[in-house]
């Protein structure tokens, strides 16, 4: 085993000499300064402070040097190092400071600027007037009931007494899917259902009674679109059956719901009319809420909406024919009750003062966004 190196001279170690640990220190800070990047600056710190660096390689140097000149070496060199890891935060520092300077401007957000380009969709008016009803009668216990739109010609007329050869049954122009009953296709024919009514006979036949369903639906009639027609469009039906129902319930119910549609000073009235399914039948109307009467024979204050008449046709209503309880397997000795049904597109038109119903089924929505994006 050699001796120490006691004869070894730091001074003469090229690597340890104090100027070359100097400029070993001084190249390693211009580097720093030249550094643009922080990825340059990287570059710079493996250069200068790695395990490859000049300043890492003159101070394993040390390790050789006799013990009385390892102490002077190891200081000149710490001192450096310390330099250049000084050095090296500040520019570090410095870089990521421009960076984050940089980053805040390149990527800021205009917050004035429109969320989205693509609007967003919303329920057409249609829709939302029909909850807008049957969440009334919801509120007061009717349960929303549906039926199907090709229905049974038995449950859209012969459940609700439209005798074959009544009336009645051209009284509502018809789409027929399946032959109609008594040509040579025999059996109860399919049609698109000209009303909500159907749903009446087929809430009777399926639920325990008492029975209180609103029935909101889509409804179909051979009519030519036009400004106060459209051959496709949307009824609310309402049927209550129970024990010792009357008029007067009918009424209230009627009175109760445009008092909530409309204002607390609303009010119907009834005039008699005729639907086979209903007994006594009546046509409903409803103060008309904008001049609440006042027009009536003054013409110092007309009224566009209800055109000076004071009252708006709602729909049809009456006491449920007792011959439709029977058909459903109902007792009318024990049960009664009434029902009614109105078209959603003609309330939307005098609700919101819509002239022309083609707009509502055109889906242009310059239309449809006056009435507000409820989603
Ligand atoms: C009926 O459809 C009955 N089922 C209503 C009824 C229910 C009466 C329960 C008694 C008891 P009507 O044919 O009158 O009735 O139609 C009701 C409403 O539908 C009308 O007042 C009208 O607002 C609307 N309506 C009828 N035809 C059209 C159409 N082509 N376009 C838009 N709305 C229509």
């Amino acid at each position: 085993m050699s001796a120490p190196n006691k004869s070894y001279d730091p001074v003469e170690v090229e690597a340890l000499k104090p100027e070359e640990i100097e400029r070993m220190r001084d190249e390693a800070l211009a580097a720093f300064a030249a550094a643009d990047s922080l990825d340059a600056l990287h570059e710079a710190k493996v250069a200068h402070t790695g395990p490859a660096s000049p300043l890492a390689l003159a101070n394993r140097e040390i390790g050789a040097l006799p013990p009385h000149a390892k102490a002077d070496a190891g200081k000149r060199v710490g001192q450096a190092r310390g330099a250049v890891n000084k050095g090296l935060a500040a520019r570090q520092a410095e870089l990521e400071a421009e960076r984050d300077a940089r980053v805040l401007v390149e990527e800021a957000v205009d917050v004035t600027l429109p969320y989205d380009r693509v609007p967003a969709g919303a329920r057409h008016p249609l829709t939302t007037m029909m909850e807008r009803v049957a969440d009334v009668f919801v509120a007061m216990g009717y349960e929303v009931a549906e039926g199907p739109e090709a229905e049974a010609e038995w449950f859209n007329f012969d459940a609700l007494n439209f005798l074959p050869d009544h009336p009645a049954r051209q009284m509502q122009d018809t789409f027929f899917v399946q032959g109609p009953k008594g040509t040579e296709e025999s059996g109860s024919g399919v049609v698109l259902r000209t009303h909500t009514s159907p749903v009446q006979a087929r809430a009777l036949l399926d639920r325990e009674l008492p029975v209180y369903i609103v029935c909101p639906g889509r409804v179909f009639r051979t009519d030519e679109l036009d400004a106060t027609h459209t051959p496709v469009f949307h009824q609310i039906e309402l049927l209550a059956i129970d024990e010792g129902l009357t008029m007067a319930d009918l009424k209230g119910t009627l009175d109760h719901m445009v008092q909530s549609l409309f204002g607390a000073d609303m009010k119907t009235r009834l005039r008699p009319n005729y639907f086979p399914f209903t007994e006594p039948s009546a046509e409903m109307d409803m103060l008309c809420y904008v001049c609440k009467g006042e027009s009536i024979g003054n013409p110092d204050r007309p009224c566009r909406t209800c055109s000076s008449e004071g009252w708006i046709e709602l729909g049809g209503c009456g006491m449920v024919n007792p011959r439709v309880l029977t058909a459903c397997g109902v007792d009318p000795e024990k049960y009664s009750g009434f029902a009614f049904g109105f078209g959603i597109e003609r309330m939307l038109m005098f609700r919101h003062n819509v002239e022309d119903m083609r707009d509502m089924v055109e889906g242009d929505v310059r239309f449809t966004r006056p009435f507000g994006m409820e989603i």
